[in-house]
């Protein structure tokens, strides 16, 4: 699909903890995507969004264990997720909090909007609350009286409420048939079926406020209430169409997000969005979980990994490739610091090693490079690839054309030529061979920015000093 303008976003980061692989995991894939359109479609025509959840009720109980103030907590603990995007080099083009005032505005429009529209009830409720989830569950999502994932009882919350009236607006505005359509794209197509599943099975209206939770943003018309979180959440994608200046244009082109978090993006914000005739966003693209020990890793359970002290060790750019290459990016997988090791050691006996191979190979036969030498075989499913989020496939091809090249390398024997002073086939061998170095270094820059950076500044240098240091731990 030929595209002008392309406008990204993950999910915005509860702020209750320290950030996790988790969330590493979303930023780093939403920024191969922002630089890979960069480079396809201009700098200023990708806008990548990212940010911070702040409000409701896991967070005032955070902040309490704090003895801060809600405020209080949410600013100490911010430079923290801004410190991660820039350790791991996340080229987000603005970084939205759920406490910026211009964001608690546009909130404040779109609920009043919904009111006007009349697709907003009060109504008394009762119900199981999550606050790990910041959802109620049915007791069919029970296991033991427990949240599955949070491991803990719900809380019996009764309350009046302002209900969202979803099901009529799934209806009204025919939420079904754009998803079946694809007017509003869901993926992978497991995802999607799965949402087509649920919808058909009937949709039951949301409770969009609060009455017990004071920290968060005034339901318009009632002080008693403030905006249920999520509804506020979910808004920030399109506050930043509003509040920054060459900001980006709604709809969003794609939301990434984690499997868990799929209802809130594919049923729920479509029709918020249609409800006040807005546009719905146009791809909604949920990954899967890392486990460890086969559960999945939260800040809850407390069986994370630290994505921070992970890149300070073997660097950003192993971390990002490692994220990336281990498993596909729609599905479920298995993440250990052994395994970002073993990539580690992949790319250093495999990229490093040629980078400083054919380098040694050119300083020491004192080759001049023919700009014309084109020996190079392109990765033809890249762009397809990269569209439908296959990024354990790109990398794979990549250490496929890797591979290649040592095989040239073995084929042609330069050493050879050397001794044998073809001078003419040594220039055509090597040169061909840095070309196919200078080519992966395009190929791995959404992935390894920094790494292809480096090798581009070898290879103009001709410098051999290894890409990828041997660890010594
Ligand atoms: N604040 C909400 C999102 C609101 S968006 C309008 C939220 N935040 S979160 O901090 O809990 O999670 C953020 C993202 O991290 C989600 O996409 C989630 O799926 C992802 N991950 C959290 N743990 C994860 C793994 N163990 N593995 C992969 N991704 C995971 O939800």
């Amino acid at each position: 699909m030929a595209q002008s303008s392309f406008y990204i976003t993950t999910p915005i980061y509860y702020v209750n903890d320290v950030p996790h692989l988790g969330h590493a995991y979303t930023s780093v894939a939403a920024d191969v995507l922002a630089r890979y359109y960069r480079k396809k479609i201009g700098e200023k025509n990708v806008f990548f969004l990212t940010g911070t959840d702040e409000h409701g009720a896991k967070i005032a109980e955070a902040a309490q264990k704090f003895r801060l103030t809600p405020q209080e907590f949410v600013d100490s603990q911010v430079p923290k997720f801004k410190k991660l995007l820039e350790i791991l080099n996340i080229s987000n083009n603005q970084f939205i909090r759920t406490t910026d005032k211009e964001h608690e505005k546009v909130v404040q429009d779109f609920v009043f909007k919904l009111k006007k529209a009349s697709y907003i009830e009060k109504r008394k409720y009762q119900g199981l609350y999550c606050i790990g989830c910041e959802k109620y569950l049915s007791p069919e999502e029970l296991v033991d009286g427990k949240c599955p994932d949070h491991k803990k009882e719900p809380i019996l919350q009764s309350e009046e409420n302002y209900f969202f009236l979803l099901s009529r607006v799934a209806q009204e505005k025919q939420l079904l048939e754009k998803i079946e359509n694809g007017k509003i794209k869901i993926s992978p197509e497991s995802r999607r079926k799965e949402v087509i599943g649920k919808i058909r099975a009937g949709l039951e209206d949301v409770s969009i406020s609060r009455e017990k939770v004071d920290w968060g943003i005034k339901f318009p018309g009632d002080n008693n209430q403030t905006v249920y979180v999520w509804v506020d959440a979910l808004i920030n994608y399109y506050s930043a169409t509003k509040i920054y200046q060459k900001g980006p244009r709604w709809p969003a082109d794609l939301h990434l997000i984690g499997k868990d978090i799929l209802w809130f993006h594919a049923v729920i914000w479509p029709s918020l969005l249609l409800a006040i005739g807005e546009e719905p966003p146009r791809e909604i693209f949920a990954h899967g979980y890392f486990k460890v020990n086969g559960q999945k890793m939260s800040k809850t359970i407390g069986n994370v990994i630290d994505p921070i002290e992970v890149a300070q060790k073997y660097g950003a750019d192993v971390l990002r490739y490692a994220l990336l290459r281990e498993f596909p990016f729609g599905e479920d997988g298995d993440i250990s610091e052994e395994k970002i090791k073993q990539r580690y050691q992949e790319l250093a006996s495999g990229l490093g090693n040629q980078v400083s191979r054919v380098i040694s190979m050119i300083n020491k036969y004192n080759v001049k490079i023919n700009p014309n030498s084109k020996i190079y075989i392109e990765i033809l499913t890249y762009d397809e690839y990269m569209e439908s989020k296959r990024f354990d496939l790109i990398l794979s091809l990549i250490n496929e054309h890797i591979k290649l090249t040592d095989r040239l390398t073995e084929k042609e024997k330069p050493w050879e030529l050397a001794k044998s002073k073809n001078n003419k086939k040594l220039e055509n061998v090597l040169s061909g061979l840095y070309h196919r170095v200078a080519q992966v270094a395009e190929y791995i820059y959404p992935f390894m920015p920094q790494t292809s950076g480096k090798i581009k500044k070898k290879l103009t240098d001709l410098d051999p000093a290894p890409l990828f240091p041997k660890l010594d731990f």
